[in-house]
């Protein structure tokens, strides 16, 4: 089955071609396009809904072109992001792929973006993949969101927890902005990172402890935002922080969330006792938070797999949306498929 995948959530526009065999473990990527107004954001330090949807609307028809052209055969169904995120750039992608489907006489698959990032770790982009076992733990951890799942097979997903206020990559956002980094955050902070010691500064680990699977990460952000403007009061002349200050303060962030992500993840793998863990989302893309999961799960000597996609399926893209449409295939009457910018992990999965 050939499926053409549309995300359009945020301020990437994606369109992708995936090809999947019946019972297979795997998809296989045959074209990814994208199309960012991530630059366009950079300006403003943040994103601004009303320009990313105008955007969308720009980039979406060429998107889709190109990736039906490169993909070069006929498809099957048509998979779209339904939600969660801005409802602007939402309707944009979901408008698109209603009319094409009707135009087409197309089935439509609607897809929760969340479970469209954990389903980037069943793309074969022409290596071999191991093949994932279930149950699985996986950890969703975005610029919107931060969240452990259960996975007992597709479409058995179960939310164990959260954040109860901001996501990791968003604290990641903020943080980069005070620092005078250049935006989004989470990828500036860590290549500071690289040459900063992260036990300059201790930072708390909000939520490490507790009982659930919860976390909390604005205190940390408090925390940091607090230091920093400490050290500029005390450096008056100085309006900005010093590149040492910059690169210690990102290197004990970023080991900060890392330190609470893997080990609140690990210890849901050992209570659930799961054979696989993924990684999904853009903060995913962090080579120090994979080498430490890795570092974690063999310590622990818990025989776990750990799972996590390539760094540019991390971030937003629209080939995982075709593969999570092709392992939960459950198309609706195009006349029935609508955006929903509040759509969390409860509201469409059962188990
Ligand atoms: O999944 P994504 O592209 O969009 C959402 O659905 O939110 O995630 C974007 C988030 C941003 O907060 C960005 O700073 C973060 O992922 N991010 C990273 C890295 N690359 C992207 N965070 C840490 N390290 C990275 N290498
Ligand atoms: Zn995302």
């Amino acid at each position: 089955m050939i499926i053409l995948g549309i995300e359009t959530s945020c301020d990437e526009t994606g369109a992708a071609v995936v090809e999947g065999e019946p019972n297979g473990k795997t998809v296989t990527l045959i074209s990814n396009i994208l199309a960012s107004s991530q630059t366009i954001h950079a300006k403003t330090g943040g994103i601004i809904p009303e320009i990313a949807a105008r955007q969308q609307v720009k980039y979406i028809i060429p998107a889709i072109e190109q990736a039906l052209k490169e993909g070069g055969r006929e498809i099957d169904a048509i998979a779209v992001t339904v939600g969660p995120g801005l409802i602007g750039s939402l309707l944009v992608g979901v408008e698109t792929a209603r009319t094409l489907a009707y135009v087409w006489n197309k089935p439509i698959v609607p897809v929760n973006h969340l479970i469209g990032h954990i389903y980037a770790n069943f793309v074969r982009k022409g290596e071999e993949l191991d093949a994932i076992e279930f149950p699985a733990i996986a950890l969703v951890v975005s610029g919107g969101h931060t969240d452990l799942v259960l996975i007992r097979n597709h479409g058995k997903i179960r939310w164990l927890g959260g954040t109860r206020d901001d996501a990791a990559g968003e604290t990641l956002d903020k943080i980069g902005r005070v620092l005078g980094l250049p935006y989004p955050g989470g990828p500036a902070i860590e290549m500071a990172a690289k040459n900063g010691n992260p036990k300059a500064f201790i930072f708390p680990r909000p939520m490490l402890d507790s009982h659930d699977f919860d976390f909390s990460f604005s205190g940390l952000k408090t925390a940091v935002l607090r230091e920093v403007r400490t050290i500029k009061r005390f450096n008056p002349l100085r309006s900005e922080a010093s590149n040492e200050t910059i690169v210690n303060i990102s290197a004990s962030v970023q080991q900060a969330v890392i330190d609470v992500l893997v080990s609140k993840t690990i210890r849901a793998a050992q209570r659930f006792n799961v054979r696989s863990i993924l990684l999904s989302g853009g903060v995913a893309a962090n080579q120090k938070l994979r080498e430490q999961f890795e570092l974690g799960i063999r310590n622990q000597e818990l025989g776990i797999e750990l799972f996590a996609p390539p760094k540019s399926l991390c971030t937003d893209n629209a080939v995982m949306i075709a593969s999570a449409a092709f392992f939960n295939y459950a198309p609706i009457p195009w006349q029935k498929i609508s955006a929903n910018p509040e759509l969390y992990f409860d509201t469409i999965v059962v188990m």
